[in-house]
């Protein structure tokens, strides 16, 4: 079977996913695959051979021609984290194109990419979040009002990204419009919450031959205010695998983590954030495409539950192509 490993992107996050997209390639069971790089930047979507020659990819039908042979790809390994590959647009491409790819479907990718939306898709069903406020570019931004709703210290984010880009915990009242400036970069949307002060944890839930199966669970500890973007790419962190936490926290955790998987309809990849509260989790937020490099977090503990990377990229595969 042809793979098409998407990478790239067009979102701050482009690195990471090349990164990403890279592992991926390297830890695929060749016996069984053919893997395909394949570049999406604004610019051009291309195919890279293994030489980094490049070959345009036609949007049409999703082919590329190679040295006067057409190439067809049988499935799409998604490794895209931001706009277009984790918001829906590259799996409602391909859905409209019959070319199964291993991300959720369109709309549920639209959906958990909108960190609003998704969390009061979640609240009726029990799933505690911060307190929340929301802001579109050119809305009013009333100070008082929103610091009187969230409290102080708060953080300001965009509504819609990843890797902490645009992030800021914001600790006085000064530093409050700054930091919306500063998320307004990302996002024409803007998701302000109340600091929830204890531990976070970090869940993977994927579909692990046909079991919707919860990963062990890790603990963050970062050495910066929170798990910013120094922390979680440049060390500054320390990710605890399985966390240390008591069986029952466990259970609640893993209840409500594959209850959300449930709940929003996820087929793929998934990994949510939490913070724990005097014991209860609160949901931040879902990465459907999480990083997929050797020292993310989803692979950990998929290693931590005996998947190695080829065993759990397979998996990928193969529930794409059901
Ligand atoms: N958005 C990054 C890649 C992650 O969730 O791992
Ligand atoms: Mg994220």
């Amino acid at each position: 079977k042809n793979v098409a490993i998407i990478m790239g992107g067009y979102s701050s996050e482009y690195k990471i996913s090349l990164t990403s997209g890279n592992v991926v390639f390297n830890n695929i069971n060749r016996e069984k695959y053919n893997p395909y790089r394949i570049h999406i930047f604004k610019e051009k979507w291309v195919y890279v051979d293994e030489n980094d020659a490049e070959f345009p990819i036609d949007k049409n039908d999703f082919s590329v021609t190679v040295n006067g042979t057409k190439i067809n790809f049988d499935v799409v390994f998604n490794a895209i984290h931001g706009t277009p590959g984790e918001d829906g647009l590259m799996q409602a491409y391909f859905e409209l194109l019959n070319i199964p790819h291993s991300s959720g479907d369109y709309y549920q990718a639209a959906l958990t990419f909108n960190k609003r939306d998704m969390l009061s898709v979640l609240k009726p069903y029990g799933i505690k979040t911060a307190e929340s406020y929301y802001l579109n570019l050119g809305d009013e931004i009333n100070v008082e009002k929103i610091l009187a709703k969230v409290g102080l210290p708060c953080f300001v984010k965009p509504n819609k990204s990843g890797s902490s880009f645009g992030i800021s915990k914001v600790k006085t009242r000064g530093e409050f419009l700054p930091a919306i400036e500063n998320a307004y970069k990302e996002d024409d949307e803007i998701i302000i919450e109340s600091f929830l002060d204890g531990t976070e944890v970090s869940v993977g839930v994927i579909n692990y031959k046909g079991t919707i199966t919860v990963l062990p669970i890790t603990e963050i500890v970062s050495e910066n205010d929170f798990f910013d973007y120094e922390a979680k790419y440049l060390g500054k962190s320390k990710e605890i695998t399985p966390a240390r936490i008591s069986d029952e926290l466990k259970v609640k955790i893993e209840t409500v983590a594959k209850r959300a998987y449930e709940v929003l309809k996820m087929k793929g990849f998934s990994r949510s954030e939490f913070i724990i509260v005097n014991n209860e989790p609160h949901m931040l937020e879902m990465n459907t495409i999480p990083g997929l490099t050797t020292e993310s977090i989803l692979p950990q503990q998929a290693r931590e539950a005996g998947i190695s990377l080829p065993e759990l990229f397979e998996n990928a595969i193969e529930l794409a192509l059901k």
